[in-house]
């Protein structure tokens, strides 16, 4: 029943979900977890169903690999539609996007993923486009120039962002419906683990599960992918199935410890706490010191110290917690707790 297809493949960024694409759940039924967004997402597409009419464009935000992807292919699985996928860095020009758009039947899905990385002509170009569902499109240049009002089809634009704040208020304004994703509690990770062994005909002892559902970072991609890490280990030092011992062996040989935290996260917090003498550091100079994007630091370390409150945010930068500094063997130095203060 899946229609997929991707735009091309040099627009398609995500190589690692691809490779992941088989373990991806393909309906709702499958999707583990995120019970409320399930819930939400049954109503819209039952009501859009029922009124034989194209969802209302989406907006998907959460951190990197909690499911944005996977839900807007569940989307297109449940509603019959054919999805086209790409992503904000990937749209330089109109014309990309107009071949995309022009192509597009009713209630077809257009994922763009990175939303945030738009270009602001990419950008300005969406508005008719998600609003009235036609596009200006210039053809000529100078004294010939013309503009041509294109009708699309009703799609369905499904947008997903780490960064909700960076979207522009029109561009936001212009999406009907607003998902959040949240991190994933360990229970539910222990039943993506248990699902993927399955799928992927692999032994897991149920403690072993929950080691891995543990180290994940609230993240099911993480989880998948320490999956994979400890299926490798057990098939060469071990008999071939996996149990608590070998899955805390393999993944202590992976650097990641019994937080989930690998070695740019532990690294972070060393140099909040050593360097920076616990905080407050602004993220730039983080960056700097790590030799590492700000984007990298913002979107895929950050997110989960900040949520198991190793780090805080203050308006003067970065500080580590009491706890992080435990967690690693260290000593927060008492200066950078009295700058601990909002
Ligand atoms: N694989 C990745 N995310 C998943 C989820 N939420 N449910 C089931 N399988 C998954």
């Amino acid at each position: 029943m899946t229609r997929e297809r991707i735009v091309s493949g040099s627009q398609v960024t995500h190589d690692e979900d691809s490779v992941q694409l088989s373990l991806r759940p393909k309906l709702l039924s499958e999707y583990i977890g995120q019970n409320e967004l399930k819930d939400k997402i049954k109503v819209t597409l039952e009501a859009a169903r029922g009124r034989k009419e194209a969802v209302e464009h989406v907006l998907l935000y959460g951190p990197p690999g909690l499911g944005k992807t996977t839900l807007a292919h569940i989307i297109a699985n449940e509603m019959g539609t054919k999805i086209y996928a790409t992503a904000g860095p990937a749209l330089q020009r109109t014309g990309d996007l107009m071949g995309i758009l022009t192509n597009l039947k009713e209630g077809d899905i257009l994922f763009i993923d990175e939303m945030h990385r738009l270009s602001p002509t990419i950008e300005e170009f969406m508005y008719p486009a998600m609003e009235d569902f036609k596009v200006d499109f210039v053809v000529d240049k100078g004294a010939f120039a013309k503009v041509i009002n294109v009708p699309l089809k009703r799609f369905t634009l499904v947008g997903a962002t780490t960064r909700a704040g960076m979207l522009s208020a029109p561009l936001r304004d212009r999406f009907g419906l607003y998902y959040h994703i949240d991190f994933y509690p360990t229970s539910e990770l222990k039943e993506i683990v248990v699902r993927s062994a399955k799928l992927l005909e692999t032994e897991i002892e149920a403690d072993a599960a929950e080691v891995i559902a543990g180290r994940s970072r609230g993240t099911p991609r993480i989880a998948n992918r320490l999956l994979r890490r400890v299926r490798d280990y057990a098939a060469v030092k071990g008999d071939g199935g996996a149990d608590a011992d070998i899955a805390v062996k393999a993944l202590d040989a992976e650097g990641i410890d019994s937080l989930g935290l690998d070695n740019l996260d532990r690294k972070l917090l060393k140099v909040i706490i050593e360097y920076y003498k616990g905080g407050p550091v602004g993220i730039e100079a983080l960056a700097a010191t790590l030799s590492e994007e700000i984007d990298t630091l913002v979107d895929m370390v950050e997110p989960y110290l900040l949520k198991i409150g190793f780090v805080q945010r203050t308006k003067r930068g970065r500080v580590a917690s009491a706890e992080a500094a435990e967690h690693l063997n260290m000593k927060l130095p008492d200066s950078g707790r009295q700058e601990n203060l909002f």
